[in-house]
């Protein structure tokens, strides 16, 4: 899968405010910080498509992107950013909350995580309800480029274990947008849902 084009088609705090063309949904979430913004870059090819920073709290509504024409990719704002007003917070998990449960559109959800760190239970909460409401999602560890070899593995084998206590198959894929590294994995398994779902499209027609 090559990424020819990407435009940014708006920013919505509701599902229904989404844009009016309606296609598959690619959506990233994580806490904030964690790297969804400079991922969605990162696959785009772009340095600034998706706005990010060092400090946590940037994206602060739900963003899509339109890609070749067909597919968007979706920035989402970061959960668990406590320094931020009680009522920003709870603006924050409403907007996320209408997005995960709402959108008719969403194909995949792809959970982000530090792989510097452990599981934290605000990542395995929400897992656990993204598993249970059978939502298909897929596991992105971020900024690799942070350790070494032998200590992502380490990490990316204790995470697993960990999701593992949440369903035994959860796939995790290890990223770094700064040294674009996942790239390829991310967009093939894109690709596959996107191909998976013309068949289904195409055999419920007969
Ligand atoms: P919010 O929108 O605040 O929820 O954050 P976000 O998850 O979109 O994170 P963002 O992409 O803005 O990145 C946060 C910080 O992490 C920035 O300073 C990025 O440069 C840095 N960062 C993101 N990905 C990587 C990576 O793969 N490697 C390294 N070293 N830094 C990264
Ligand atoms: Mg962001």
């Amino acid at each position: 899968m090559i990424i020819k084009t990407a435009i940014f088609k708006g920013s919505s705090t509701k599902v229904e405010q989404r844009p009016a063309m309606k296609a598959p949904e690619y959506a990233f979430i994580g806490r904030s910080n964690v790297g969804k913004s400079s991922l969605i870059n990162m696959l785009c090819g772009q340095k600034s498509l998706a706005k990010t920073s060092s400090m946590p709290g940037k994206t602060i509504l739900v963003n899509h992107f339109l890609i070749n024409g067909s597919w968007y990719l979706v920035d989402l704002p970061g959960y668990g950013f406590a320094r931020t007003s009680k009522k920003a917070q709870a603006a924050l998990k409403a907007m996320i909350e209408d997005y995960v449960s709402h959108s008719q559109e969403l194909a995949m959800l792809f959970i982000l995580l530090d792989s510097r760190h452990e599981l934290m239970e605000i990542d395995r909460s929400f897992i656990s309800a993204v598993a249970g409401a059978d939502i298909p999602f897929t596991v992105i560890l971020t900024k690799s480029d942070k350790l070494s070899k032998s200590a992502l593995e380490r990490n990316a084998a204790s995470i697993q274990a960990s999701l593992d206590t949440i369903r035994p198959d959860i796939t995790v894929i290890p990223t770094s947008s700064d040294k674009k590294t996942g790239k390829d994995t991310v967009l093939d398994l894109i690709d596959a849902d996107l191909k998976n779902r013309k068949t289904i499209t195409n055999n419920t027609k007969h």
